[in-house]
């Protein structure tokens, strides 16, 4: 087994680190602070290729492996929560789909957009009543021949506002549960597409999270992703790849807030010596670090898995849930660590803590995880 990383590997991190270094620190709080989309950044991004990180290059992507995408997603979230969602929605839960289970035709128009980040998109599952019970949709794909007419409301959808396309799961036919749900691709400006108020959140305060109306909206058919009826199991595949960039978030979030609270302990004295040289301390950094190091471990798995062509539904989970349980835990102590500078904003840390809470919710909560785990260890 090696553990090493390849050349192109290193190169991938180091430019990610590059760039949320120089680009993604700058603003970061107050970016925060104001609820900013980071726009110029995000556009940037998409230049340098980390939006369609994995997507084929003839559609625009960048060809690269899972690996690759992890290591990129936790350089970026170390830095900047809410561009990191931004990129791990248009990566994993929009352009993956759109590249595995679309037609040509739609990879042609919407997915070398996407890929180069030229726009990005939104995935649209949840609803008041179906965060977690994806198969409860509400909203309805009524088919009426060559089109659907859509209606219904969408909650909490990242990039609800600054996407240009959406991919939208819909209950075409109740009788058949889950068997009758489609995933449609609707475009921004759809007549009968609202977009609702901005949400006002704890943390990853610089993405945007929205709820979307759809009244009557006309969808092509040729707009359906896969065949009549795939759409729950297309967002259940998907969103196996999205827990992936989820977990490097998480474990982005985490070992930003070790390296703060790392060096921060090297600097800061108490009775008499830098307060990494008191255990009390030390054993802090200790458990961080190893915590850490397990999360990575089952992130890289996790991704190895994807790009071995494995089925990575359990081991996505297990990166999610874990990394995800050890971003708060890390960020918790790091703001200890800070003691009462890690409760004011100029450290960091504590902007860190409160975006680590939302790894425990989206794309699955931690109960979805171990539903999703349990379920694959019983069943074997
Ligand atoms: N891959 C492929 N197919 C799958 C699958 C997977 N990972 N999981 C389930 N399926 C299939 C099953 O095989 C079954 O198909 P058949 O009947 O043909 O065999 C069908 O889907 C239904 O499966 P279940 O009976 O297991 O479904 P369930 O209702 O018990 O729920 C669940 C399963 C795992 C709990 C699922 O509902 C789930 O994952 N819920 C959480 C959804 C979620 O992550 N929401 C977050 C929203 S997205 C988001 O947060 C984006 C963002 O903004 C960042």
């Amino acid at each position: 087994m090696d553990f090493n990383l390849t050349e192109e590997h290193i190169m991938i991190r180091d430019a990610a680190r590059d760039f949320a270094q120089n680009e993604l620190l700058p603003g970061v709080i107050e970016r925060d602070e104001k609820q900013e989309f980071p726009a110029a950044q995000i556009k940037k991004m998409g230049e340098l290729g980390f939006l369609g990180m994995m997507v084929d290059p003839k559609y625009g992507g960048g060809g690269m492996d899972a690996i690759s995408y992890v290591l990129a997603m936790e350089e970026i979230s170390k830095i900047d929560a809410s561009a990191s969602v931004v990129m791990s929605v248009n990566n994993s839960l929009v352009c993956w789909g759109l590249e595995t289970f679309g037609t040509e035709a739609q990879k042609e128009k919407y997915l070398t957009k996407l890929a180069t980040g030229e726009i990005i998109g939104a995935f649209c599952l949840s609803e008041p009543e179906a965060g977690s019970d994806a198969t409860s949709q509400k909203t309805t794909a009524i088919d009426k021949g060559d089109h659907y007419i859509l209606n219904g409301t969408k909650n909490w959808i990242t990039n609800g506002n600054n996407a240009s396309v959406y991919i939208v799961i819909a209950q075409t036919d109740v009788e058949k549960g889950h068997r009758g749900i489609n995933a449609l691709i609707v475009e921004k400006g759809a007549e009968g597409f609202v977009v609702g108020p901005k949400e006002n959140k704890l943390g990853i305060r610089g993405s945007d999270t929205h709820s979307l109306i759809f009244n009557d909206v006309k969808v092509p058919k040729e707009n359906r992703i896969g065949e009549d009826g795939f759409g729950f199991k297309f967002a259940m595949k998907t969103l196996g790849g999205g827990r992936i960039g989820i977990a490097s978030q998480a474990l982005g979030i985490a070992s930003g807030a070790y390296e703060l609270a790392l060096a921060y302990s090297k600097v800061r004295k108490a009775f008499g010596t830098e307060i990494c040289n008191h255990q009390t301390i030390a054993f802090k950094l200790a458990d961080m670090a190893t915590s850490i190091e397990a999360a990575r471990h089952l992130c890289m798995k996790a991704a190895w898995d994807k790009d071995n062509h494995n089925d990575y539904t359990k081991s996505g989970a297990m990166a999610k849930l874990y990394a995800s349980q050890v971003a708060m835990d890390v960020t918790v102590e790091a703001v200890q660590i800070h003691g009462g500078n890690g409760f004011v904003k100029d450290y960091h840390v504590e902007r860190l803590m409160r975006d680590a809470k939302i790894t425990q919710i989206y794309e699955g909560t931690s109960e979805i995880q171990k539903m999703v785990i349990s379920r694959s260890v019983i069943r074997g």
